[in-house]
């Protein structure tokens, strides 16, 4: 049994059987959109910091890309807790903007260069390094395991199958490369879709990279496996 506060992503109801996912959102929108997309997820109005569950009741509870909006994360992470049942798992992920990471990073620098002052996403909770994990611990949650998704623009854009990239360049590598692209009279497009192939198969074809993919795969693999079961 699985639970997520905010509607479920997709990959969510495709790896745990439907009837086996709860949801809590205070959005109706999100909420009716869920219930339409799934009818068999057991999908209700509220918020983490107040949970209409019994305790103990999952075996996983997971806020993807929520615990920034809640107005209390703190009391939200220790409601997730409490509805997980002992030896369960609670998880959480938020974008790094502090570290110019998240979806509206262009945004943000273009922002920031009209109005250096200018209150950006980077103070919300959960969004700088580190600070999720002070936020479980205050909620009475032992981390067992923590980390960063490779790339979260291109998971984003994946997820929602837009063929494009957000590329942020210092300005003199992008004169660099708008002038290699011109002598190989290519466009600027074509030539990063080269750089990026050769850097792949170098990377690839690297023996210290491939010992540490593996490792990094064994890793992945054995927390989707316990979050599934
Ligand atoms: C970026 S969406 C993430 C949805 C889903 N978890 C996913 O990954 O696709 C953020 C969601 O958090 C919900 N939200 C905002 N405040 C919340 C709170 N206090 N408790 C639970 N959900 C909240 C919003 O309504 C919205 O549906």
């Amino acid at each position: 049994m699985s639970f997520d506060v905010a509607a479920p992503a997709e990959e969510l109801v495709r790896r745990v059987r439907a009837e086996d996912v709860s949801a809590v959102d205070p959005s109706s929108s999100f909420v009716s959109a869920m219930r339409d997309r799934f009818p068999d997820v057991d999908v209700r109005d509220g918020s983490a910091e107040r949970l209409p569950f019994e305790g103990g009741r999952f075996d996983a509870t997971l806020a993807q890309l929520v615990v920034h909006f809640m107005g209390d994360p703190v009391a939200g992470l220790a409601e997730m807790r409490r509805v997980t049942r002992p030896g369960g798992v609670v998880a959480a992920c938020a974008w790094d903007y502090a570290g110019n990471r998240g979806p509206l990073g262009v945004f943000w620098d273009a922002a920031r260069e009209i109005r250096p002052d200018v209150r950006d996403e980077s103070r919300l909770a959960g969004t700088r390094e580190g600070h999720l994990v002070g936020l479980f611990e205050d909620a009475g949650l032992a981390p067992i395991c923590r980390g960063i998704v490779v790339h979260p623009l291109i998971r984003l854009e994946a997820a929602m199958t837009i063929k494009s990239r957000t590329l942020r360049l210092p300005a003199d590598q992008a004169e660099a490369l708008e002038a290699i692209a011109g002598v190989d009279e290519v466009s600027v497009n074509e030539e990063i879709q080269r750089a990026i192939t050769a850097h792949i198969e170098a990377r690839r074809s690297d023996p210290a990279f491939r010992q540490r993919l593996k490792a990094s795969m064994e890793r992945n693999r054995e927390i989707l496996e316990r979050l599934a079961r």
